[in-house]
């Protein structure tokens, strides 16, 4: 059997609304990952999809007048699906947990705990918050504000809490404290960054109450298999699918190899609000059920609005077609994973992107990129020359080249997107100061000259080559048409398939190739 897939996912989004950029922010660095990954020669499995069920969703449908199911469907595909072409992002699996291969499996599995004396009745008393869909701890909760002042709201959403006293079916996850500490002292990098490590290790040595894991209340879920009159709580349901997904429980059929070189999850991407679901409650579920545990799961920050989270909750979401429409994919790819540090909270600022946009996507790289192919262009009938006389400024250029793609490659690998990508720019920055230096516009005025305006040329183009190669998974519509301008399809083959490990080779991009001006890469902004 082949060995271990690079198995990403993101969470299941509720579709209570449409996206916003705080989703697409999930899903961007899931995918800029993923095509790192696959850029790095490994098998990869990149997933995403929806979380429809429970309360929540169930509310937002009624207070449509759509049944579930019909308001499901449409906000996936006229939303949810239509996000990953505006981001451009390449998943390889969209699951929904209203399809049969998620709730066929689901449904396995909690039959599969209780027969083995996992699961037990009590009655749940307590508060509930609707829009995390959890039961909430005293100490999750704080005295609300404004329309809400004299009761206690979710300390997440602002928004009053319900009482809940159901008859419920109930998982002992108190049960499992001290497994769950042991396995993140012995694998630290199971939880990341360590703000996030430290918030799931004092939640749990703080002591785990045992969860109510179904709901009676409504019937929009997956019925319990053994108590029809229960659903699946919405949480146990969600969490399971990036399980499901590759073929939980198979005997037979393709499912079965597909688990066993997929799961588990090599990271799950998750905003900080949902990590103790990530980090305690599914590993708990993982083990009473003695499947492996995720390698890592990783929280990022949130994307502010007034220094509170962007939410769809509360109306404050901006859809990534606004911001796309008027940047392109690519910038939001770059901003996001470039302005904020990964782990970090961050706001978005039209001003702050369009700055960025302009220096250093425009000015920085695109200018850089055109004015290189523009010269080959013009001095040598766009064909690439050969860079015959190497010398100390050359040096530096490969030498910068060879330390990005060792940076970027460690730092992209540890998610610290934005120090990837700023050891890339410093060989953008390089190369924009060489031809500064080398000014081959004026070596282009000697005959004299001739030869080390190739190879200041042939240099410039080499290190365009690394750059294609680098800022690809990040910006893959840009550095297609880059690597259509510098001709090195048909010699080196597609972009994609270029090893980040073989990058910084130094001589890759023969003399001779056809160098065209090719489409400006980051035009200009409108007004
Ligand atoms: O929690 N900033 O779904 P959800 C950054 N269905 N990221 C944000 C964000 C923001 N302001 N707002 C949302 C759920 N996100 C469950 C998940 S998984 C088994 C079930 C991103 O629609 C971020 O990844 O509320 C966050 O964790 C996720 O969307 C929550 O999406
Ligand atoms: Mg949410």
């Amino acid at each position: 059997m082949p060995g271990k897939t690079f198995y990403l996912t993101t969470p299941i989004y509720y579709v209570n609304d449409a996206p916003h950029i705080g989703h697409a922010y999930t899903t961007v660095a899931g995918d800029v990952l993923t095509r790192w990954h696959r850029q790095r020669g490994e098998r990869v499995w990149f997933l995403t999809g929806t979380d429809e069920h429970g309360e929540k969703v169930l509310r937002s449908a009624e207070a449509n007048g759509m049944a579930p199911q019909e308001w499901c469907d449409r906000l996936v595909e006229s939303a949810w699906k239509p996000v990953l072409r505006t981001i451009d992002a390449a998943n390889d699996d969209f699951i929904r947990t209203t399809e049969p291969r998620h709730t066929t499996r689901v449904r396995a599995f909690l039959q599969g705990l209780y027969d083995a004396g996992q699961i037990y009745e009590d009655l749940y008393e307590g508060p509930y918050c609707v829009h995390c869909e959890e039961f909430k701890l005293p100490g999750d909760l704080k005295d609300g504000e404004g329309e809400y002042a004299g009761q206690l709201v979710c300390a997440i959403h602002g928004r009053p809490v319900e009482q809940l006293s159901e008859r419920n079916w109930f998982f002992p996850l108190s049960k499992y404290a001290d497994r769950l500490l042991a396995h993140y002292e012995e694998h630290p990098e199971a939880v990341e960054p360590a703000s996030a490590r430290n918030e799931v290790l004092s939640f749990i040595r703080g002591g785990l109450t045992d969860l109510s894991i179904s709901r009676s209340s409504f019937d929009w879920g997956i019925p319990v298999p053994w108590d029809p009159a229960q659903v699946v709580y919405v949480w146990f349901d969600a969490l399971l699918n990036y399980a499901t997904a590759v073929g939980l429980g198979d005997t037979e059929g393709p499912g079965v190899e597909q688990y066993a070189t997929t799961f588990p999850a090599d990271v799950h991407l998750v905003g900080k609000d949902i990590l103790r679901f990530h980090a305690v409650i599914w590993p708990a579920m993982l083990m009473a059920a003695g499947q492996p545990l995720p390698r890592k799961v990783f929280a990022h920050g949130w994307l502010l609005v007034g220094g509170e989270k962007m939410s769809k909750s509360k109306l404050t979401g901006i859809a990534p077609a606004t911001v796309v429409d008027h940047f392109g994919s690519d910038a939001f790819r770059y901003y996001f994973l470039r302005a904020i540090q990964f782990g970090s909270d961050g706001s978005f600022s039209w001003e702050d992107m369009s700055a960025r946009y302009t220096a250093e996507l425009a000015n920085g790289f695109g200018n850089l990129a055109s004015r290189v192919a523009a010269m080959v262009v013009r001095y040598f009938d766009g064909e690439l020359p050969a860079a015959t006389d190497p010398g100390p400024a050359e040096d530096v250029v490969r030498d910068s080249a060879a330390r990005a793609v060792a940076t970027a490659d460690e730092k992209i690998g540890a998610l610290d997107f934005s120090g990837g990508i700023n050891a890339v720019w410093e060989l953008v920055d390089v190369l924009n100061g060489y031809l500064t230096e080398q000014a081959p516009w004026q070596l282009a005025k000697n005959d004299v000259d001739r030869a080390r305006l190739a190879t200041v040329l042939w240099t410039a183009a080499e290190g365009l080559r690394v750059l294609a190669v680098l800022l690809n998974p990040v910006m893959p519509k840009a550095c297609a048409a880059l690597w259509d301008s510098l001709g090195a399809q048909p010699v080196l083959g597609d972009l994609a398939a270029q090893p980040v490990a073989d990058a910084s080779r130094w001589g890759q991009l023969p003399a001779g190739l056809t160098v065209t001006k090719g489409a400006v890469l980051f035009p200009r902004l409108e007004d």
